[in-house]
């Protein structure tokens, strides 16, 4: 087995991957486009990769779906099916596949410009085999915004037409469109809105309904480098109203999709079945992505993640985030155990098979610390801080040397809002990566870790003066997928 390659996880086959792109569904597939350099396992000319799926957990590689042109790199965007063939790329009335994305022109950027990210598309006509761009292109030229990127297209039925989110720098851009050639600026959104801590990236706009009602919400995903919670990149979200034109939001409280180091430019699926909101972030961090100890690849993207729309008791809405019930069909069933553990005691478990796991329990405590363990000693812990917070510790889980803030940070999450009963906590653990999902995703952290070796104990280490009970414990091994 390569050190640290991913499981479970979608990696490239060698170099280097950013942002996933260009997810779509189309004919049973899904299709992951990501941020691509061919030629090296660090950040350069950015193609995009190309990889589908039956369920969205096993992947095949493609062939590289997009390379650079005279126009410049290609940036992170979007795919749409269009339906309707308002583009008339269909052959014969066929809906084409439409992606739409950031030309990066690297050398009006050396000569001191800021017109040099513009939009530009390309249509397949072979379901996402091969890529024509269109000779009109850009689309959206520049007037002067330096960082002027990411788009995200979707239907607006409400209207009848494109809506496409853009970001530029420190807020986002939505403009119409009837063809997705010709697209008209109708809003801007969040200049004094959120979190500023650096620039804005990767925003995604969506409709979501309340779970369990039928009020409908619009929630924007906005990456944000740096300026994340925890140091770094990270991914905010609104949840507010959509009138076709411009976003707007009542929400005061800085909110986060993912409170850990590495969930980055995660947006969701396009035309996905049952308009599920699937979602898919890189599992890196600008921070240290370039020099994490990977040897012939870089990064993986995160678990593909349902997001749901709850209403909190302190938070007017909370974005869940979970594992898509497909990652179920790779997880081999083990016994559901019942624990009990006394004041200021810990149990041990060992088991060999932590290394690719997931672990999940419920309890109703917040007052317990886990640690994940190898051989050599290394050690991951995380759980509640006497304050409260959930925490990640990596200080002591492997190669941290690499770069300064790998090892440094204890990473935290404020958990305000869990109810008082008992709640789910699930860890899924793949060679270089741990992912915590509170009560079913209203807490989530995702961190990259590099031990010298697979995890094979588990410390369940209870700090509270009280019996510390853990039902429906389950250990489970879980199947790789190459
Ligand atoms: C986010 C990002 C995007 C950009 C891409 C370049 O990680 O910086 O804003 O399009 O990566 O690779």
């Amino acid at each position: 087995m390569e050190k640290y390659r991913p499981q479970f996880h979608f990696s490239p086959e060698n170099m280097w991957m950013n942002d996933p792109n260009g997810m779509v569904y189309h004919k049973g597939d899904y299709h992951l486009f990501y941020q691509y350099y061919p030629d090296s396992t660090v950040w350069g000319p950015m193609h995009w990769g190309h990889a589908i799926s039956k369920d969205l957990i096993k992947w095949e590689h493609q062939p590289i779906g997009l390379y650079p042109d005279d126009l410049g790199y290609i940036f992170s965007g979007s795919a749409v099916v269009d339906k309707d063939n308002t583009s008339g790329f269909g052959k014969k009335g066929e809906a084409p596949l439409v992606a739409i994305f950031t030309y990066h022109d690297p050398v009006g950027e050396k000569e001191g410009r800021n017109t040099f990210q513009t939009q530009g598309i390309a249509y397949s006509t072979d379901d996402g085999k091969s890529w024509v761009k269109y000779d009109g292109n850009p689309v959206i030229p520049n007037d002067g915004i330096r960082d002027f990127r990411d788009p995200k297209v979707m239907w607006h039925e409400e209207t009848g037409q494109w809506i496409m989110t853009l970001v530029a720098g420190d807020h986002a851009q939505f403009f119409s469109s009837s063809n997705l050639k010709e697209w008209t600026l109708t809003g801007t959104f969040g200049k004094d809105k959120g979190a500023h801590g650096g620039v804005w990236e990767c925003p995604d706009l969506v409709k979501m309904k309340v779970d369990g009602s039928e009020e409908e919400k619009w929630v924007l995903l906005i990456s944000i480098n740096p300026g994340a919670p925890n140091q770094g990149s990270g991914t905010q979200y609104f949840v507010g109203e959509f009138d076709g034109k411009t976003f707007t939001t009542e929400q005061k409280e800085h909110l986060w999709v993912d409170w850990g180091t590495d969930n980055y430019a995660g947006v969701t699926y396009s035309n996905s079945p049952n308009d599920d909101k699937i979602f898919i972030g890189w599992m890196s961090n600008w921070m240290y992505a370039q020099v994490t100890p990977t040897k012939t690849w870089r990064s993986a993207m995160t678990l593909p993640r349902k997001l749901s729309l709850r209403k909190g008791i302190k938070n007017d809405y909370l974005v869940y985030n979970y594992p898509v019930k497909s990652f179920g069909n790779y997880v081999e069933n083990s016994e559901k155990l019942a624990l009990e553990v006394a004041a200021k005691r810990s149990e041990i478990i060992k088991n060999k098979k932590l290394g690719q796991s997931e672990i999940s329990f419920m309890t109703n405590s917040t007052e317990f610390l886990l640690e994940l363990g190898n051989k050599k000693g290394e050690v991951v812990e995380f759980g509640f801080d006497a304050d409260g917070n959930f925490m990640i510790d990596r200080s002591k889980s492997g190669k941290v040397d690499f770069q300064e803030n790998f090892g440094t940070i204890i990473q935290k999450m404020p958990v305000v809002d869990l109810p008082e009963d008992p709640f789910e906590v699930k860890i899924v653990v793949d060679w270089s990566s741990i992912e915590v999902f509170l009560n079913k995703g209203q807490y989530v952290m995702t961190a990259q870790i590099f031990p010298n070796d697979l995890y094979n104990r588990l410390v369940i280490k209870n700090e509270s003066n009280e019996t510390l009970e853990i039902n429906d414990l389950e250990i489970s091994a879980v199947e790789r997928i190459w």
